[in-house]
């Protein structure tokens, strides 16, 4: 079945603006609730587009913090995306001098070998087509993660099975991993939104 016919319907065109714009916040108050974020955290956020993720925890963070925002800006994958209108949100939230963008591919990062206290990716990975890029998103995450830091996958549930394993051979602890209900609907139950908050133990 081709789940995006759904989205010529009233239902599955509610359900996914509803997630877009509601539910996709709620999930991440709700996985933001699960950790402990101490002020001086280094923060990399995958595939950040308009920064919801990066704003989060911006504004958990003080000046001794820093969160960085990488992406490609594929109007494909977020509508309006570019790294300027990203930066104008920076501004507009006053976390310029604790956040910046980068032009950069998940699968290939420019950093250094555990830099970061936490990695994000919001429905991000799911936009690399292929399995094996995927796989390479998170060997690079896991690369730039420190040992005991925490990686935060909110994706479409279609991957799941493929991130949890993947993530259990790369040695991770999985401390939180949740389907969401009817605020994480892309159209509608059979796509869902999947979370998890998986510890490097290596
Ligand atoms: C659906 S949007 C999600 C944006 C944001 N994280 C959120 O939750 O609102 C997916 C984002 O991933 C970015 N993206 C896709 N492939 C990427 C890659 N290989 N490297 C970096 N960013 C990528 C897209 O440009 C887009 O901004």
């Amino acid at each position: 079945m081709d789940y995006f016919l759904w989205f010529d319907n009233d239902f599955g065109r509610l359900n996914f603006f509803h997630t877009s714009i509601r539910g996709k916040n709620l999930m991440w108050n709700d996985l933001i609730d699960k950790i402990n974020i101490p002020e001086d955290s280094i923060i990399l956020d995958l595939g950040t587009g308009h920064g919801l993720v990066l704003i989060k925890f911006a504004s958990k963070i003080s000046n001794e913090g820093h969160v960085t925002g990488i992406d490609l800006w594929k109007n494909r994958d977020q509508s309006n995306n570019s790294l300027k209108s990203t930066q104008k949100l920076l501004q507009q939230n006053n976390i310029e001098n604790r956040a910046d963008l980068k032009t950069s591919d998940m699968t290939d990062l420019p950093f250094e070998d555990k830099k970061y206290d936490f990695v994000t990716a919001s429905m991000a990975i799911h936009n690399i087509k292929s399995k094996q890029n995927r796989y390479k998103a998170l060997d690079e995450a896991t690369r730039v993660l420190k040992t005991e830091g925490l990686l935060i996958i909110l994706d479409t549930g279609n991957h799941k099975k493929e991130y949890l394993s993947y993530l259990i051979a790369l040695g991770y602890r999985i401390k939180y991993a949740k389907t969401y209900g009817i605020i994480g609907w892309w159209t509608g139950p059979w796509m869902s939104s999947y979370a998890i908050i998986a510890e490097k133990k290596l």
